[in-house]
């Protein structure tokens, strides 16, 4: 069976690295491709994850790059149909919810292939997320779906789908975690930004609903800065949200606060370290949520939904709203010991991608 597996964004890379590496245990039976499609471009955003997840160069890579969602979208299918022409894969598998997930979904059903969908059934219910409508559109032409939670399967059961074609995988991103946690126990970053283990806040912020609106990014800045008061805050600025600051002249402020520390996005190993000892977790990611969960540590979702419920009713995440007020508060019960303690989900173990590339060679 020829596979042809895609990437395309920074959060793509801790799925599809597990994955691919399950994959490898089936030589007889699998041909994996890799395809990138460059919509994360930025060494920063991208070839450092493929560095440290070790994830082979890709055979393939689309140069789709930035651009509104309709170009980045119809960059990606108009190259996208080509490959998938000329190298007739028998099954495409896409991961997560970016505009790489979705364009590549739409052309591969249109091509008639099969596709597997890896974190499958997740919804917000807002339809003013880019992500969630690129679930929707995914989710309604996916042949097999691989979800990281049975809430994901029961709303997939919900909106017709069958349950044979349902599949509880677990959770990719955090069998990749699991794999380089000890590795990134080495990471120098404490040292280099002389930061106490437990004594700072790590913040990162990048949705659209967020950062692109000055009165919002104002509040929540403001909440920030009063944060700051207490402990320092450390931020690796998404290309976006650095624009945005900028351009709302919020930025300098931020710099001006003596423990706002702005750095350069991250890689894998340096953020997993500063995640696992901060003292909470300030976020509008969805993958932060089920990385926190996981590692135990307290976050706040700047979001007033999110996708991944399980990370709030089982896990270490509070939904904290985008509102200044709201932040400052669940930030100081928080900082007064007031501490969610969680468990970690049923099969985020280290072992989704196992499962996945089980099923896949059983086709
Ligand atoms: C995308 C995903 C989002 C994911 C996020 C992780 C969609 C709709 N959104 O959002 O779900 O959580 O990635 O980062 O797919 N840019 C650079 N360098 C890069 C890439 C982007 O400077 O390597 C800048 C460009 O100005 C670009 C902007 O960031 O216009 C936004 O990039 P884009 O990929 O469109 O969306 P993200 O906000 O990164």
């Amino acid at each position: 069976m020829k596979i042809l597996c895609v990437a395309g964004a920074r959060p793509n890379f801790m799925k599809i690295a597990p994955i691919l590496k399950a994959l490898d245990h089936y030589p007889e039976q699998v041909e994996t491709i890799l395809l990138h499609t460059g919509q994360h471009y930025d060494f920063r955003m991208s070839q450092v994850f493929l560095d440290q997840l070790e994830i082979r160069k890709p055979d393939v890579f689309l140069n789709a790059g930035s651009g509104s969602h309709a170009r980045q979208t119809s960059q990606i299918m108009v190259e996208f149909e080509t490959v998938v022409q000329n190298l007739q894969p028998d099954l495409v598998l896409v991961v997560g919810d970016v505009n790489s997930t979705a364009a590549c979904a739409l052309v591969t059903k249109k091509t008639g292939i099969r596709l597997a969908h890896v974190e499958a059934g997740l919804r917000s219910f807002d339809r003013t997320m880019p992500e969630e409508i690129n679930r929707l559109v995914t989710d309604a032409i996916t042949d097999i779906f691989y979800t990281t939670s049975e809430e994901a399967g029961r709303q997939l059961l919900k909106e017709g789908h069958h349950a044979e074609d349902i599949i509880m995988a677990g959770n990719c991103m955090i069998d990749t975690l699991r794999k380089l946690e000890k590795k990134a126990d080495q990471s120098s970053i404490l040292t280099t930004l002389d930061l106490k283990a437990g004594e700072y806040a790590l913040l990162t912020l990048h949705r659209p609903s967020n950062v692109d609106d000055r009165l919002i990014l104002g509040g929540i800045a403001d909440a920030l800065a009063h944060i700051a008061s207490h402990l320092p805050v450390v931020c690796p600025l998404h290309p976006r949200t650095k624009k945005k600051l900028g351009e709302f002249g919020l930025l300098d402020r931020l710099d001006r606060l003596e423990n706002f520390v702005q750095i350069e996005p991250e890689g894998y190993l340096g953020f997993v370290k500063l995640m696992k000892n901060a003292r909470f977790v300030i976020t509008d990611s969805g993958g932060l949520q089920e990385e926190t969960t996981v590692l135990g540590i307290p976050c706040l979702t700047l979001r007033n939904n999110t996708e991944r419920p399980e990370t709030i009713t089982q896990g270490t995440n509070i939904l904290a709203g985008i509102q200044k007020d709201d932040i400052i508060r669940e930030a100081g019960n928080i900082l007064r010991g007031k501490i969610k303690k969680g468990r970690i989900p049923k099969y985020w173990d280290g072992r989704a991608a196992e499962r996945i590339a089980e099923h896949l060679i059983s086709l």
